[in-house]
């Protein structure tokens, strides 16, 4: 059976890609408080050991990481860094990391967000965080070795994400189908895309 992991398979969205993944996969599930691996993406030296534990796999898909919600004058230059530190770093972190130890044509998914093309007031490090991550995969796409490939689903607004910050949800999309286009993604072989979801 092959094998993926999932990083953030506790959340919203990861939780929704957890169950498809299921099915047909050995899934090893990865979060900072939970899982198989409790590992915060962001420390390189707990990833590169993490790695090592699982050895070979076939598919990383990352739904995690970090970045402040909150107007200009509510950032501070620190919260800056931080998300880049965290959904940025956190995710390049698994792919430069993970490549070494991935089988040949493994698959990786990051997950950026729809604030890269469709800004919004309160969303600037998000903004910046998820457009950096879309140029990262299209650069690494280029170089990845042995048949690997690298995309990213760029999801809208999760309905239950919208119910949790007490938002009207009646524009927003079910998790699951948002789910459903990582899974896509493995059966279409592509590289170096950007899914808006
Ligand atoms: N939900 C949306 O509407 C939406 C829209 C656009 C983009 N996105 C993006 O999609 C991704 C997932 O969103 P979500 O709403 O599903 O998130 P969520 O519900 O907050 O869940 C985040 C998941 O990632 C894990 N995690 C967080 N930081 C981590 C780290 N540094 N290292 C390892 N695991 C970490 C969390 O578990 P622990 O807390 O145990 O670590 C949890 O499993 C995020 O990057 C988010 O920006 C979401």
């Amino acid at each position: 059976m092959k094998k993926a992991i999932i990083v953030g398979s506790t959340g919203v969205i990861g939780k929704e890609i957890l169950k498809i993944f299921r099915q047909d996969y050995q899934v090893v599930e990865v979060n900072r408080s939970s899982g198989d691996f409790k590992v915060d993406m962001q420390d390189a030296e707990a990833v590169e050991q993490m790695f090592q534990a699982i050895g070979g796999f076939d598919v990383l898909i990352a739904a995690s990481g970090y970045g402040k919600w909150g107007t200009l004058e509510e950032h501070s230059i620190q919260d800056f860094h931080d998300g880049l530190n965290s959904k940025l770093m956190g995710q390049v972190n698994l792919v430069v990391i993970g490549r070494k130890y991935a089988n040949e044509g493994a698959v990786f998914i990051l997950t950026s967000g729809v604030l890269a093309h469709q800004p919004m007031i309160g969303g600037l490090s998000l903004a910046m965080i998820n457009a950096a991550l879309e140029s990262f995969v299209k650069g690494a796409a280029l170089e990845l070795e042995q048949g690997m490939k690298i995309n990213a689903v760029s999801p809208s607004f999760a309905k239950e994400t919208m119910e949790l910050m007490g938002l009207d949800s009646s524009t927003g999309v079910p998790a699951i189908e948002f789910a459903k286009i990582y899974k896509k993604i493995i059966d279409e072989r592509k590289t170096g895309q950007v899914y808006q979801a």
